[in-house]
């Protein structure tokens, strides 16, 4: 008995021994093949991917990201990884690249390799046949019409409208209340954006459109949901709205069957190879897509200006002298400008080049890998989001000496390329940057030589909305100069 059970414990032990043995090898051989499955591509098992932390399962590293100045969050990975960093966010992988070769990669040379990519909730609300959304045939057809509508021989005609757009917006700030300056800029571009697209549109209409768009807005950075009540629920409808409207619109230019040159005319006579003309919804969804792209950009970058103008008396100073000479130099009593003068404006020109670098608008944008891509040594697996950094680009020493420094100077020599991405650059890059331009131009030659300013409260914070913007939107006090 007491033999059998001696003989038991050892034959235990060697069970217990077997069992270990079998388990890790078990265990190396479950590695083994998940890695050989996770891996399809033979070279992704000699390529390895960049270098940065992924952070906790499933939230990654986003509280990082949104607990502090998304800025400084890329600029600190960058600092210690280097021009090429993995993350995980908004429960994406991604790859970020900080380099002007890295962005020209992925927008340029490599751009069929990437896909635009937005959340689904947002592509509902613009519309899912906006250009943004696409690639290939039917994004280098809308794009086509839309750089065509906004090229400088397009907008040329529209200097004396937006002159006088900014010049009403300019007199109903001025008495001295306290303004939203960027919310007053959105009105401002947003009429600019239906010039453009619309021509003279009748006002019930520019009415309609404004309050529904305003509706859509509000719900496009909520929380998606069909919830009754919630800003998303409320924009949903307003878009609805929208479609009715521009529906009737569309209606009402074909009956008229007459050709304009803006945005809608342009949507509206195009064929394609086979004669077929855009649907109705196609055009509408480019229409809100072009607003969206539009109005908050343009009024982000002007009401930057505005401030970095303000904190830069001397350069405040000659940005007046050069318009100041423009108004006299017309005749008198006729003070509209005229195309070729806003061509003439080198020094405002450059202050708003070094506004767009200083702020940089869009400082990432979004593609996703539809491949696995190899980019120096480094593995960019199909599926993960590629982020281009221009914010990090444009305030890379290496590329602009003192970047926090505002100097519209730097830009008497022209930026090396890649180096300057305030419109992105590519296929999708912005169609809308003359029209943009010509804006802060026009508002400026009217804000300087007819206007003063002073800034209401603090003036050092940013603020995200979802753009960095000056805190509170820059509240402001507006004075007619003669009236001063
Ligand atoms: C200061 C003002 C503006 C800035 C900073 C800006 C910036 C940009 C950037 C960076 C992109 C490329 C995004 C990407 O590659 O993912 C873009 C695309 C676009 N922008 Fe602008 N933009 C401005 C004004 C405008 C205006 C005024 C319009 C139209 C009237 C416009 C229409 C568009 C459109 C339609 C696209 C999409 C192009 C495509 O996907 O092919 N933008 N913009």
């Amino acid at each position: 008995m007491e033999r059998s059970i001696s003989m038991s414990v050892s034959e235990k032990l060697v069970l217990i021994a077997c069992s270990f043995v079998s388990f890790f090898l078990g265990l190396l051989l479950f590695i083994f093949f998940r890695r050989n499955k996770a891996d399809p591509a033979p070279h992704r098992r000699v390529l390895k991917l960049p270098p940065g932390s992924m952070g906790w399962p499933y939230i990654g590293e986003t509280l990082q990201l949104y607990s502090q100045d998304p800025n400084l969050f890329f600029a600190a990975k960058q600092r210690r990884y280097g021009e090429i960093f993995k993350t995980h966010i908004l429960g994406c992988s991604c790859v970020m690249l900080a380099s002007p070769e890295a962005a020209r990669f992925v927008l340029v040379t490599q751009a069929h390799l990437f896909k635009p990519t937005f959340p689904k909730s947002k592509e509902r609300l613009v519309g899912p046949s906006g250009l943004f959304f696409h690639q290939g045939d039917y994004h280098i057809r809308l794009r086509k019409l839309i750089q065509g509508s906004l090229s400088p021989e397009a907008i040329r005609n529209l200097v004396s409208d937006i002159e006088a757009i900014a010049v009403s917006a300019l007199n109903s700030w001025s008495g001295g209340h306290v303004i939203n300056t960027f919310q007053e800029m959105k009105k401002f571009s947003f009429e600019v954006g239906i010039l453009a697209i619309f021509g003279h549109l009748e006002a019930h209409y520019r009415e309609e459109l404004k309050q529904n768009y305003g509706i859509v807005e509000k719900g496009y950075n909520s929380f998606p949901t069909n919830i009754a009540g919630t800003p998303y629920k409320k924009a949903l409808s307003a878009r609805k709205r929208l479609s009715e409207i521009l529906s009737r619109i569309i209606g009402e230019r074909k009956e008229k069957k007459s050709i304009e040159k803006d945005l809608l005319g342009c949507l509206l006579n195009s064929k394609d190879q086979k004669g077929e003309v855009l649907r109705d919804e196609q055009i509408a969804d480019n229409i809100i897509g072009v607003l969206f792209a539009a109005q908050d950009t343009t009024a982000t970058a002007m009401t930057w200006i505005l401030k970095y103008l303000h904190e830069n008396p001397k350069l405040l100073e000659a940005v007046k002298a050069e318009h100041q000479a423009i108004y006299q130099s017309n005749e008198q009593g006729n003070h509209s400008l005229t195309w070729t003068q806003t061509r003439k404006m080198p020094t405002t020109h450059k202050t708003i080049l070094e506004s767009l670098r200083m702020a940089t608008i869009i400082s990432f944008t979004f593609r996703e890998a539809v491949a696995d891509v190899e980019y120096k040594g480094y593995l960019i697996p199909k599926g993960w989001k590629v982020m281009p950094l221009f914010r990090n680009i444009h305030h890379d020493p290496k590329f602009f000496s003192n970047p926090q420094t505002f100097d519209p100077s730097r830009f008497e020599v022209a930026p090396k390329p890649y180096t300057f991405m305030p419109f992105g650059s590519g296929v999708h890059a912005c169609p809308g940057n003359e029209l943009a331009k010509l804006e802060m131009l026009i508002m400026t030659h009217h804000l300087v030589t007819k206007f003063r300013w002073e800034l209401v409260g603090s003036q050092s914070g940013i603020q995200y909305g979802p753009f960095a913007m000056p805190l509170n939107g820059l509240p402001a006090r507006f004075w007619r100069e003669s009236a001063a």
